[in-house]
């Protein structure tokens, strides 16, 4: 037995978190693909079961106020606030995240006053999920304003009195590359445009702060980290100081101040409902909020989370180093824990096919073209054993 074998017996014992695993339904698989589809913790199938035969089979439309349907979106905001460093009332789950990059990023022009203030350019992360910088064309299209993709550490220089509003990903999906969104943030205000936050590859892996780093918008998914299942709910943050003047570009019924007042004129409702375009999703908006349930165990913080993370990447990277032949891979993701996510990226040019390979083995990662090998840490469910095993298990499959 390898000495890394046996001190990840070593530190499961002492892993504070190990316990929650057994809310997920997992198998032998050592499954490091939670930053992109979350595992299935073990209350969903219960609580869409209820919801499926009772609310909707029995209650039927009673249950759009007896079953709490109605003000889901806002309720589960407010279970996603405290994971993100957000007050209540500044969430609001619903739509896809790219519906929702469409609202921030319009929303975020209109705040900064647009072209008519002078203000007529988008800086959106050079490495930007795709959604994001398709999105960002159609919204600069529509606003009157340009893109310009910059590198996220070159957003302040690139600040000026023409930038309207700065899109950036917290965490880049492919490298796993944690930015600086404090001090991002902090620049883009003094530059006094707007910033949007593309949380899908942090919320529910490390701390955010949005309240606290004067973050102005955000978005995020749910079905990464968050474990909400396919498909399920993005969400919208508006900081609360930007809330009255938010101007959504999707003004569905859903956000008018009085929707079964069936006014032919619109008129914004206060607050997070701001955010909401038209009925939500309610079978996926409820096994969501099943989901969260999780991070209310006494056991179950963010900051434990976050430590676990770094505590799995680090021991996953010295595996690497031991097991896998020198030069074979390149280590994409920082070595720094200030820059580093919850993923770990390795690049090898024949990655697509060693990726098929090691998930024939029973270790589930996923492949971004060209050539990064991507694993996920999730620490809610995830073990320092398998971790060695993933790494041992890739070795082998890359000589
Ligand atoms: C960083 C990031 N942004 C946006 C998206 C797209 O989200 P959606 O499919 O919910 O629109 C993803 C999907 O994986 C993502 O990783």
């Amino acid at each position: 037995m390898s000495d890394l074998y046996e001190r990840a017996a070593g530190l499961d014992s002492a892993d504070q978190l190990a316990a929650v695993r057994g809310d997920f339904v997992l198998d032998d698989v050592v499954y490091l693909d939670g930053n992109s589809l979350g595992a299935l913790p073990v209350n969903v199938p219960g609580r869409v079961e209820d919801v499926v035969r009772r609310q909707w089979g029995e209650l039927r439309i009673r249950s759009w106020t007896e079953s709490g349907w109605w003000t889901a979106p806002e309720r589960i905001g407010d279970l996603i606030a405290p994971l993100v460093g957000a007050g209540a009332g500044r969430i609001v789950v619903g739509d896809s995240t790219s519906v929702n990059v469409f609202k921030a990023v319009v929303g975020a022009v209109r705040l900064a006053g647009g072209p008519g203030a002078g203000r007529d350019e988008i800086l959106v992360d050079a490495s930007t999920f795709p959604t994001d910088g398709y999105i960002a064309e159609s919204a600069a299209r529509m606003t009157g304003c340009t893109v310009r993709a910059v590198d996220p550490a070159e957003v302040p220089d690139a600040l000026g009195a023409r930038t309207a509003a700065v899109l950036s990903n917290h965490v880049d999906y492919r490298s796993g590359r944690l930015q600086d969104l404090p001090g991002l943030s902090a620049a883009i205000r003094a530059a006094g445009a707007v910033s949007v936050w593309d949380l899908c590859h942090s919320a529910g892996a490390l701390p955010v702060g949005l309240d606290e780093h004067g973050v102005d918008l955000a978005v995020g998914c749910t079905y990464k980290f968050l474990n909400g299942g396919p498909g399920a709910p993005a969400y919208l943050y508006v900081r609360a100081e930007h809330q009255e003047r938010f101007d959504s570009p999707l003004p569905g019924w859903n956000s008018h101040a009085e929707p079964f007042g069936m006014r032919s004129s619109y008129e914004p409702a206060d607050g997070a409902v701001r955010g909401r375009v038209g009925t939500p999703d309610i079978l996926s908006m409820l096994a969501l909020e099943a989901a969260l349930e999780v991070w209310s165990r006494p056991d179950v913080s963010v900051a434990a989370v976050r430590a676990k993370s770094l505590a799995l990447t680090d021991f996953f990277l010295e595996c690497v180093a031991a097991y896998v032949p020198e030069g074979r891979v390149e280590v994409v993701t920082p070595a720094a824990h200030a820059e580093r996510g919850s993923q770990v990226a390795l690049r090898c040019p024949d990655a697509g096919e060693v990726m098929g390979r090691l998930i024939a083995a029973g270790v589930v990662g996923d492949f971004r073209a060209p050539d990064v090998l991507r694993f996920g840490f999730t620490p809610l469910y995830l073990s320092f054993a398998e971790t060695e095993k993933a790494a041992r298990v890739l070795a082998r499959e890359l000589s």
